[in-house]
């Protein structure tokens, strides 16, 4: 259950999944297309789309959300993690909420499995390129622990440890200890069939 009552279920990304892309996509404003592509791009490319829904849940993972309120689910957001080939150990990360339900909990939620299964799979590190001017996300990620490394034109550059335990998270304020609740709440969730 996010804020707001919504109620959504949360899985790893399957190649069903491309319709929910689509159409999330479509639904993304303008303003959240530039803050996560850097671009105003109007569709995904077939090939992103092929990229985007068949992970290979190791070194390439996508957890979505979906809103089952409806007669039919419809997508809330993906967090995807992509390991780098040139530095083992470390991938890098973006999140993309759906604006009807940014704020309601869903991008730390996401956030959450992909450090459940980054920690499985050997991965120690999540990198994040994110533009100077995102400035909600980068108080978000310093608030769990990134560190900005790096710093080009208009986008910063920041790492994070993946967490495999909440008690990792330095829980210094109230988005960290959320976050750790979140980290503890699926590592102990029970999969239900979906
Ligand atoms: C950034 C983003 C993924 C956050 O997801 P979310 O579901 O809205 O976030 P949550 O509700 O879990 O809140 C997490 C924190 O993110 C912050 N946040 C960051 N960007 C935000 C935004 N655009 N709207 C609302 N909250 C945002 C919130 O303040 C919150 O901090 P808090 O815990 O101190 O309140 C989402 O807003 C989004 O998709 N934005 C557009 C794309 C983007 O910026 N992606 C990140 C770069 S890859």
């Amino acid at each position: 259950m996010l804020k707001h009552e919504t109620r959504a279920l949360v899985r790893p990304v399957r190649p069903s999944d491309l319709p929910y892309f689509v159409r999330g996509f479509a639904q993304l404003s303008a303003e959240s297309r530039h803050l996560r592509f850097f671009s105003q791009a109007s569709e995904l490319s077939p090939k992103q789309l092929k990229f985007m829904t068949e992970p290979d849940h190791r070194q390439h993972e996508a957890w979505g959300a979906l809103d089952l309120k409806g007669p039919e689910p419809t997508g809330i957001g993906v967090a995807r993690y992509v390991a780098l080939p040139e530095r083992p150990g470390v991938a890098e990360v973006a999140l993309t909420i759906i604006d009807a339900y940014q704020n309601h909990g869903a991008g730390t939620l996401l956030h959450a499995c992909l450090h459940l299964t980054a920690s499985r799979h050997g991965i120690h590190t999540f990198y994040y390129d994110v533009l100077w001017e995102n400035s909600k996300f980068l108080r978000y990620l310093r608030s769990i622990g990134a560190r900005v490394t790096g710093s080009e034109a208009n986008v910063a550059s920041l790492e994070l440890p993946v967490y495999a335990a909440p008690r990792d998270v330095p829980q210094n304020d109230g988005t960290s200890v959320r976050f750790a609740r979140l980290l503890h709440d699926v590592m102990t969730a029970t999969p239900v069939d979906a």
